[in-house]
């Protein structure tokens, strides 16, 4: 029935404004005055120019880079569909934002741990439990489309994006994005507490040889297949209707120009069905950066003939007229933009935005309620990491008495990061001041002394002398170091190592001989071998959040058993990155995998016991799923979670394959003294990889199963 409607409407529209709804504009172009914000946020006569004369498809971003209340957004939409309500065939603008970690430009919204630390997790409930909460504070302001998640796979620490995606596993990836998906839009994303998610960017985004963002990736074939193109499947599977492009280049062809990645796989081979929507201004920069295109007019070209639906343009008309008159002079097809608007128009009728007037989703019973931010709290607990316990130092007594220290100790954006109420999300007074800072958070709890030193910003010395003066009036000390917030090119750097201020403070704490814990706190794993090695604990917290702090101080004190487990490899050394799934010849001679801790590493103040791993069979036929069992006890003194973790290795196989990959996860909660016996199917999906021919195949011959420290044989027959 949709299909009918679209072409009916299409079949009315001119080529203005075909085009039209193929444009996305800031929210900048039509925005009023700043200092007239709060009264009305809207241009009437702007946004006329852009609706009516444009007739503009979308609009994206929050006004003036800042979170806005309730009524402002409420004040947005109202004037679009008002201003739509006033155009020829009437057909809705679909506004989208980047909401992702919570409704994060809705003033007071519940602000959850980013990406990262969702995937440190190990829950795809709570991921789940994320969607479904973001989606709901979003249509509490009208709101009914975010430009997340994130499928990128995490593999180059240094990119300033590390953080938004969900660490460097295909699978785990595959499974926290799905959750995060199903949870924001349900079966059905027209419903009024559900709104439609984004796959960015697609593709090979993150592999940044630099390691700067939007600079060129290298993948061949079957690294994309293996490794890039899986999580975007899933995304896929689980219904996300549009899919954003990489901004950078891949074998250099830019992702806006790249025929093959946008059309013969994403469509072709994957089968997406939704839009494209371009990434910032990208179309504009295969002419001005890329230089792939010789102007503007046809780089507006390349990218829409390449399968680009929809331009976030995103300060002018510009992107319109040249395809008007592109249209016009027969260089772009009709049938391409039919094609392109039909796609569009039908993700608008699916989200519902054709329906009755908009209502907006009551804010007292859907936004920033004591449920979400409970759900929250949850994710950020699970999504800390316990590195290094030495001596079982933590957790802490509440009455020990702690020096804090350190430039992340005391601020509230080195909790959530990029894209928090700003898009750097570094303005920390912008931040509510009732979200407590790790130091604030500590005192909350401490019956003991909870001094504080700042001793060092993040790249600067400030008191170190003040500190080690201090120091003889405590028992510990707590040293919290890291990053400051940013996001894309501005959160590039030249390396992984900590800045030397940050250094200096650890090395004189560290000399002083009382008891040390390292909080790390940032985007990116930083480089703190020397600091950890010395230390008596190490936390790493990454992004956890608004509810973080607060999650930390239950960590240390013991009020929550750590469970988080890492989802990326930790770096030991500079110029060292690699990955868990590494090959053969990485783990061979004088080469290893020897990260600062490994993929999937996190320990809990409980013992876990894993062993019992039995195969239904030893021997399948080709394209059989394969059923195992494991047991899985608490043998520690507190209840706590753990995360079993079923890997798989093709003993030999016509292209090396990775030593281990991770195929399936279960993370279960044990009182001490219980056990529970944990079963897994492994598919033939997961027995499969991409052979000598580009192929994705299952090849015959020896297969090991690995779970905690046991293994077991099977074969596949020919
Ligand atoms: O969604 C983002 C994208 O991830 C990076 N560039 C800007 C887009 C819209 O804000």
């Amino acid at each position: 029935a949709v299909s009918i409607k679209v072409s009916q409407l299409l079949a009315q529209m001119t080529v203005a404004e075909k085009v039209g709804q193929m444009t996305q504009v800031d929210f900048a172009l039509v925005a009023a005055p700043k200092d007239k914000l709060a009264d009305y946020p809207v241009d009437t006569a702007k946004l006329e120019t852009a609706i009516l004369k444009y007739h503009v498809g979308s609009i994206l971003n929050t006004p003036y880079d800042q979170a806005q209340p309730l009524a402002t957004w409420r004040q947005i939409s109202l004037a679009v569909q008002q201003t739509t309500a006033q155009s020829r065939l009437k057909i809705p603008v679909i506004y989208g934002i980047d909401a992702i970690h919570g409704a994060t430009y809705l003033k007071g919204a519940t602000l959850f741990p980013q990406a990262i630390n969702m995937a440190a997790t190990f829950n795809p409930e709570l991921s789940f439990q994320e969607g479904e909460i973001t989606a709901r504070e979003l249509r509490t302001a009208g709101l009914l489309w975010n430009f997340s998640p994130v499928m990128d796979i995490g593999r180059q620490p240094l990119w300033p994006r590390l953080w938004e995606t969900y660490g460097e596993d295909v699978q785990l990836a595959s499974i926290l994005g799905s959750a995060y998906i199903k949870g924001h839009q349900g079966n059905d994303f027209a419903a009024p507490d559900k709104a439609a998610t984004c796959l960015k960017h697609f593709v090979g985004y993150s592999f940044p040889i630099t390691g700067r963002d939007r600079t060129p990736a290298w993948l061949g074939e079957r690294m994309l297949r293996e490794y890039f193109l899986p999580t975007f499947a899933a995304g896929i599977k689980a219904g996300s209707p549009t899919v954003m492009v990489n901004s950078g280049e891949v074998d250099g062809i830019p992702g806006h120009a790249n025929y093959r990645y946008l059309t013969t796989i994403l469509r072709e081979e994957m089968g997406f069905k939704g839009f494209v929507v371009s990434d910032w201004e990208d179309i504009k920069r295969l002419y001005t950066r890329d230089k792939v295109a010789a102007s503007p007019r046809e780089a507006v070209k390349m990218a829409v003939m390449a399968g680009v639906d929809m331009s976030m343009v995103p300060y002018d008309f510009s992107f319109s007229e040249l395809l008007l008159d592109l249209v016009n002079s027969h260089e772009v097809p009709m049938s391409r933009i039919d094609e392109a608007v039909s796609r569009i128009l039908t993700v608008k009728y699916q989200t519902g935005l054709f329906g009755p007037a908009q209502t907006f989703l009551p804010a007292a019973a859907n936004f920033a309620t004591p449920a979400a931010a409970a759900s929250n709290r949850q994710a950020a607990r699970e999504s800390i990491v316990l590195a290094k316990n030495a001596q079982s130092v933590l957790p802490l007594k509440k009455s020990a008495n702690i020096l804090v220290t350190g430039p992340t100790a005391n601020l509230r954006n080195v909790l959530n990061g990029g894209w928090t109420i700003t898009w750097q999300g570094s303005d920390e007074s912008v931040y509510p001041q009732d979200q407590p800072t790790v130091l604030e958070a500590l005192k909350t709890k401490a019956t003991g002394k909870i001094g504080y030193v700042e001793g060092s910003s993040f790249d600067t010395v400030k008191d170190i002398d003040k500190v080690l003066a201090e120091l003889k009036n405590y028992d510990y000390v707590l040293l919290c170091l890291g990053e400051k917030p940013y996001t894309e090119t501005l959160g590039n750097i030249d390396s992984l190592a900590l800045e030397p201020a940050q250094m200096q403070l650890a090395t004189a704490v560290l000399a002083a001989g009382k008891p040390v814990v390292l909080l790390m706190l940032g985007g990116r794993p930083r480089l703190i071998t020397p600091i950890a090695e010395q230390a008596a604990g190490v936390v790493l917290g990454f992004l956890p959040g608004m509810e973080g702090a607060a999650a930390i101080a239950d960590i240390l004190y013991g009020d929550y058993n750590p469970d988080g487990r890492l989802p990326i490899s930790y770096p030991k050394h500079a110029n060292s990155f690699n990955h868990y799934d590494h090959k053969p010849a990485e783990a061979f001679e004088n080469n290893t995998y020897d990260p600062l801790y490994p993929f999937g590493h996190g320990l809990s103040y409980s013992t876990f016991v894993t062993r019992g791993l039995t195969l239904e069979k030893n021997r399948l036929a080709m394209g059989e799923n394969l059923k195992l069992s494991v047991q899985v006890a608490n043998t520690g003194p507190v209840k706590g979670k753990e995360t079993v973790l079923v890997y798989l290795r093709d003993v030999a196989a016509s292209v090396s394959r990775p030593n281990k990959q991770l195929k399936a996860f279960k993370k279960v909660e044990l009182t001490p003294g219980q056990s529970e016996t944990l079963h897994f199917t492994l598919t033939p999906d997961d027995l499969s990889f991409i052979g000598v021919d580009l192929q994705r195949l299952i090849e015959p011959g020896d297969f090991t199963v690995m779970v905690g420290n046991e293994t077991a044989a099977f074969s596949v027959a020919p």
